[in-house]
């Protein structure tokens, strides 16, 4: 079956964009899951560096039809913003389509995102605030607005009508806000679909009549594993499923339509926003590694919070998404490491846990315990084959391997397209460029 799921196997920002970039040369379509714009994908070509938060990454291999599916939540100005800043620096973004069925985020669910985080005094989740929690919400609270709406204006008067009202009374006295005029917001909406109307099909059947011809699709889900609503460290997660399931869910696929699961794994863990991280490294370690990977938010800005490569809550991730393959991002920031470390396991009382607990709390309290192999103190951004890389290195990947129980595949090696080793395909010649990637 010719569908692949690229998802983040840790806490997001593992280098899903390169990895789908990349694939994406061999594909017609790149269908966006899950979340919004507090996503935050990174990729770099030969034209400069890219940050995308709504397109899905294959935008810029031309030709791709870019797909943002059912189960995103859509802030229309943020992505119109995205495809007229593409536009300008002349990618081709004839071939995004936004799903009918997509929610809307609204003006007020970043408002209500900052409030909500304001009263959990001191226990916040540390969102990126962009709205995508509340929105998320009143989806299965069925109080939506969807994009299909926004097309049809006698709809949009009626639905917008009763959701402000209520959305209104909560802003004023629960939270003592101004409340939102309704026929600015109106129209508003009514501007964005007239512009976003071009775009907007039923991404599901476009999706199943490419599937129906043999055609190769991808599956790009937004943040990770790790922040999933169901089997992250709630309430520290995010506010949908960025698993393989919640990938054929999001994208309108069937499970027996996938043919496989590339989880894309970073060699060491961060980390944005609150919630338990048992491998975090609060010292100059740490430093060191946000340092050398650039680990500051895309979307927010944000320092992340760095450690070493958690072997357990890999695990955890790496069975219940099925991943059939995995790609190792960033490597080369541990080239300066005279020792590396994984967590092999979590201390927590007198006993030691090999999964990962339910409660977030449990996982606070842990303790990691640790595998330390010396580190290969060699620059490996340069390489282009997986011989090539120091015996050090190697072991290092392969030790990652038992505790991921799936083959890694692909070793990135640096930020552009060319530094991603496929372990997998004929040795490349010195100088060449982009590998080709299947
Ligand atoms: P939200 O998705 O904005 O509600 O934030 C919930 C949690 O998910 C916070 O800890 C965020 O930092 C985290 N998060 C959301 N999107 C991303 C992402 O794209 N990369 C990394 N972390 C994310």
């Amino acid at each position: 079956m010719p569908a692949t799921i690229i998802m983040g196997g840790q806490w997001g920002d593992e280098g899903k964009g390169k990895l789908t970039d990349a694939l994406a040369a061999n594909v017609g379509m790149v269908v966006r899951a899950n979340g919004g714009s507090n996503a935050g994908h990174t990729v770099q070509t030969d034209a400069g560096v890219f940050k995308l938060h709504l397109i899905p990454s294959g935008v810029l291999n031309p030709g791709c039809l870019c797909v943002i599916g059912a189960g995103v939540v859509v802030e229309p100005g943020t992505l119109l913003e995205e495809m007229d800043g593409l536009a300008a620096r002349s990618v081709d973004i004839s071939g995004v389509r936004v799903s009918e069925r997509a929610h809307v985020v609204l003006p007020y669910h970043p408002q209500l995102d900052r409030l909500e985080e304001s009263v959990r005094e001191g226990d916040n989740i540390g969102t990126t605030l962009r709205g995508n929690g509340p929105a998320y919400a009143d989806k299965v609270a069925r109080h939506g607005i969807r994009i299909a709406d926004l097309l049809r204006p006698e709809i949009l008067r009626r639905k917008l009508a009763i959701e402000l009202d209520s959305k209104n009374r909560q802003l004023e006295l629960l939270y003592g806000e101004a409340s939102i005029e309704y026929s600015t917001l109106y129209h508003q909406l009514l501007g964005w679909g007239e512009r976003l109307r071009p775009y907007v099909v039923s991404t599901e059947v476009l999706v199943q009549d490419t599937l129906a011809q043999g055609e190769e699709i991808l599956i790009e889900c937004a943040q990770g594993a790790l922040l999933d609503v169901d089997y992250g460290s709630y309430p520290y997660v995010t506010s949908s499923s960025p698993t393989a399931a919640g990938a054929c869910q999001g994208a309108g696929v069937a499970p027996m339509q996938v043919r496989r699961v590339l989880a894309v794994y970073k060699a060491y863990s961060t980390r944005v926003g609150s919630g338990p991280m048992p491998s975090e490294l609060s010292d100059d370690t740490g430093e060191r590694i946000r340092v050398r990977g650039r680990e500051y938010g895309t979307t927010t800005g944000r320092p992340r919070r760095t450690g070493w490569f958690d072997g357990v809550a890999a695990r955890h991730t790496s069975r219940l998404n099925g991943v059939s393959e995995v790609a190792l991002t960033l490597l080369d920031v541990l080239d300066t490491f005279e020792q590396v470390r994984i967590c092999s396991g979590y201390s927590l009382g007198d006993r030691v846990l090999r999964h990962v607990p339910a409660l977030s709390e449990d996982s606070e309290a842990a303790n990691a315990q640790w595998l330390d192999s010396p580190g290969w103190l060699r620059d490996t951004s340069q390489l282009l084959t997986y011989e090539d890389l120091p015996p050090e290195a190697k072991a290092y990947v392969s030790t990652l391997e038992s505790f991921l129980a799936a083959p890694i595949r692909y070793v990135g090696v640096g930020p552009a397209r060319e530094q991603l080793i496929d372990r997998f395909t004929p040795q490349r010649a010195a100088g060449s460029t982009a590998p080709v990637i299947r």
